[in-house]
């Protein structure tokens, strides 16, 4: 079982996904019914009346308020009852808890924790969002069959790409490659370089370096669900690894990880690129990250079943898990921090 950090900005859905209508999401074990309502704003409330404990989310839609489906009790977007069928007033006390929302690089984001310590200024953005020099492949919100820190370990270790993604993010013979990382402060960042090889697959067709390329890997991974991965290539002997990404393919892989439960999570993934916007070219981006990330599924999940069997693994550690174990460390050490 992992602790769950509370006071932190989740991913909740994507904003293209939040309409006016109510919806469900399910995060760090709570049920919430979710919409947009008029103002163009997202509610999220605790998907549960306090009247029979009917969820609010079988209920309908009313004037930028939900009305349970039992007894018509309404609820508006900050939690407060407002109306009771049959009674003058509301009966006093009345509510359901309210979550505080904000949205960012096309993401609703949720506050988890105490509602008076949610900044706004704190949810995740990437600069490179509003770059006009970058264009979006938005992907998908993949379920995933595992427990959340799984998945954060996959997203704080590039050395399972060359077995893992074969097909698309690896080139061939490049296992031996040093790998590095650091914290800093509630992020660890796990990289490594590969000098004088060619281009991976997911590059092919963006940019023509006529010959080998140097390629870079940064895996960002913000504590406790947030991995940014700085990856591209420029002609090898450019320069790169002092600095000088001036002609390059850049990509930034950002993982927006929703925690459902202590064995599933949603892997929201985009892709920014620092070439135009090409229906064509993006589509088969898409395509080849999605088949990546559900090879990094496949693993997770089977993961997950063996680690639901009734036995005492023992497990061996490997030089490669030291930035997956400072990663964890910083994620309870947020779920230490004080209690709602
Ligand atoms: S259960 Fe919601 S009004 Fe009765
Ligand atoms: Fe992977």
């Amino acid at each position: 079982m992992t602790a769950y950090a509370y006071d932190a900005w989740y991913p909740l859905a994507w904003s293209r996904d939040i309409g006016p209508r109510l919806a469900t999401r399910r995060v760090l074990e709570e049920d919430l019914v979710v919409w947009r309502n008029a103002q163009g704003q997202v509610a999220a409330l605790e998907d549960v009346c306090p009247h029979r404990l009917a969820p609010l989310s079988l209920g309908t839609l009313k004037e930028d308020a939900v009305e349970c489906g039992y007894h018509g009790l309404r609820f508006d977007c900050s939690g407060q009852c407002v109306a009771a069928p049959g009674m003058q007033r509301p009966p006093a006390g009345a509510a359901v808890r309210s979550y505080p929302t904000a949205e960012s690089m096309g993401m609703v984001w949720v506050w988890m924790g105490e509602p008076a310590r949610a900044d706004r200024s704190q949810v995740f953005h990437l600069p490179e969002y509003d770059d006009p020099n970058y264009s979006v492949v938005e992907g998908d919100a993949l379920p995933v069959q595992a427990n959340y820190l799984n998945l954060a370990d996959n997203l704080c270790d590039p050395t399972h790409v060359v077995y893992v993604h074969k097909s698309t993010l690896a080139s061939a013979g490049r296992e031996e490659t040093r790998v590095m990382h650091e914290r800093q402060g509630n992020k660890v960042v796990t990289w490594r370089w590969v000098i004088d090889g060619p281009l991976i697959p997911v590059f092919q067709g963006l940019k023509d370096f006529g010959g080998n390329v140097d390629r870079w890997h940064y895996y960002h991974y913000h504590a406790p669900s947030i991995a940014v991965i700085d990856f591209g290539s420029a002609r090898t002997g450019t320069g790169a690894p002092e600095g000088n990404r001036e002609d390059c393919i850049q990509m930034y892989a950002c993982h927006f990880i929703t925690p459902v439960d202590q064995r599933s999570c949603v892997q929201h993934w985009l892709c920014l690129k620092n070439s135009p916007a090409d229906p064509e070219v993006d589509e088969r981006l898409r395509d080849n990250l999605r088949l990546a990330f559900n090879e990094d599924k496949a693993v997770l999940e089977a993961i997950q079943r063996n680690e639901d069997k009734p036995r005492d693994w023992k497990r061996i550690h490997l030089s490669l898990d030291a930035s997956s174990i400072k990663m964890r460390r910083i994620v309870e050490e947020m779920a230490a921090a004080p209690a709602r």
